[in-house]
């Protein structure tokens, strides 16, 4: 068979032509798999601005304030260092991350306990690979924790949620679901949540994170707590983790990548239980972590040692990243419930889940049934790029969608990176002052604004036409 393709390198016309002997082949679990829905939608928004099409990118959630000076500083100082860091990271790390979530969460454990990967997404693969059972999932959740899952072998059990109630997640649920999982011969043994949560925004209550973890120990169950967002509360709610309730049973990660704008440092953690049973854990973990990762980047490894000591200066960056997620994802939260769309009110993170359920009439007189076409739709004649809630676990009928709110600090029009460096430590510096709620009179948004007034023209063109039918 001939294979021939076409590319541009520089100015000129490439062409690749192979001879195929034999197709090589996927693995039938390989050919399932699609690229994650974020990144998905990322490279469609990339595509459509360079044709010059302007886009409200709503659709990717990443922290993009500039990095602290005092980790450029560090990882400076530590770029000649070229050896391989050990498999489950730098001793000094790991002790300064066993510290900082005992002196931040209350979860006592220990620099033996930790574990440092290149980002807390392999690390929570592993997870999924080394623990016993298959994974209880509440819906909507994060778009790689089924995906892992599956890859993993392991069955994926959805946990309905209710959208009237915020989606939280309760004991009652999980009980039902638990008993129809086993009468279907599955094994539950892992529930996995997400405080603050990508896709809602919501965070647990004290109560709650109590009830959960009290639940998990009841039942024997594994719980591993993503708190990859906890420093990312906007303020109203306290960040409780459910292993406060459950040390001996509740694994919990994070990383760098959200509460110090450093996704692509790629530098994540997982805390185990102080238990005989972690210490079991932690040398599965280091077996699988020194056949496929080897270790995180050393220098980044340095690095991150301050990032999790105490420091004044670091301490107000992170409260005033939190602060401005906080202030621009409340601004379009208002946006969508004073139209009459129900969404749960965010506690931390970048992210909004707004249903347009109540617009399902006028929504299928454009032909649009589900969420997907919903995200098409909006896309294709609003400029406006979100998630569809099927990219969450959700069912496709449901008309949820998820949006990021964190591309709108962006400055308005075309500036050099030092510009645009400059605008974010404005900004920061006048983060104390914003409302947990209602308008600031000193900070403008300019991307914040037209993502408010263009959900509005969204919304009120579906209600006329809703009223008019
Ligand atoms: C809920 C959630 N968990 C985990 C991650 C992965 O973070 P990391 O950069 O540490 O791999 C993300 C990143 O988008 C996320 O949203």
């Amino acid at each position: 068979m001939q294979f021939q393709e076409q590319h541009t390198r520089g100015q000129q016309q490439v062409q690749i032509q192979v001879q195929e002997q034999r197709p090589l082949g996927l693995a039938a679990r390989a050919q399932e798999l699609e690229t994650s829905a974020t990144l998905a939608m990322n490279e469609a928004v990339a595509k459509r601005r360079a044709a010059g099409l302007q886009t409200i990118h709503l659709g990717f959630g990443e922290a993009s304030f500039p990095l602290h000076p005092i980790l450029r500083t560090e990882l400076a100082r530590a770029a000649a260092h070229t050896s391989y860091a050990p498999v489950p990271g730098l001793p000094a790390l790991r002790e300064a991350i066993a510290d900082y979530l005992q002196r931040t969460r209350g979860i006592a454990s220990s620099a033996a306990h930790v574990a440092v990967a290149p980002g807390s997404k392999p690390l929570l693969y592993a997870l999924l690979q080394v623990l016993e059972g298959d994974l209880l999932l509440p819906v909507p959740s994060w778009v790689s924790y089924g995906p892992q899952a599956r890859l993993a072998g392991r069955r994926v059990i959805d946990v309905p949620t209710d959208a009237s109630d915020h989606h939280r997640l309760t004991p009652e649920v999980l009980n039902e679901t638990l008993a129809r999982a086993r009468h279907e011969g599955a094994n539950p043994r892992i529930l996995l949540v997400n405080t603050p949560s990508n896709p809602t925004g919501s965070m647990f209550d004290a109560a709650d994170a109590e009830a959960i973890a009290g639940w998990a120990r009841a039942e024997g169950i594994t719980l591993i707590s993503d708190e990859i967002y906890a420093e990312l509360a906007h303020g109203w709610r306290a960040h409780v983790s459910p292993a406060r309730f459950y040390p001996e049973g509740c694994i919990v990660t994070g990383g760098l990548s959200k509460a110090f704008s450093a996704g692509g440092w790629r530098l994540g953690y997982a805390v185990l239980p102080a238990t005989a049973g972690g210490s079991a854990l932690m040398a599965a973990l280091r077996a699988l972590a020194s056949e496929v990762w080897s270790s995180a980047t050393t220098p980044v490894q340095e690095a991150a040692i301050a990032a999790f000591c105490p420091d004044p200066e670091l301490e107000t960056y992170v409260r005033r990243s939190a602060r401005v997620h906080g202030y621009v994802a409340s601004r379009l939260y208002e946006t969508f419930v004073n139209l009459g769309i129900l969404c749960p009110r965010p506690a931390g993170a970048f992210y909004l889940y707004p249903d347009f359920a109540p617009y399902r009439d006028a929504l299928h007189e454009r032909g649009i049934a589900t969420s997907d076409e919903l995200a098409r739709y909006l896309l294709d004649e609003w400029d406006i790029a979100t998630l569809p809630g099927t990219a969450f676990g959700e069912q496709p009928e449901t008309l949820r969608l998820r949006v990021a709110t964190s591309l709108l600090y962006e400055p308005e029009g075309k500036h050099s990176e030092e510009e645009r460096e400059a605008w974010f430590w404005q900004l920061l510096a006048q983060a104390d002052q914003l409302p947990l709620s209602g308008e600031s009179k000193t900070v403008k948004l300019p991307e914040l604004e037209r993502a408010r007034k263009r959900m509005a023209e969204v919304i009120q063109t579906l209600d006329t036409a809703q009223h008019t039918e």
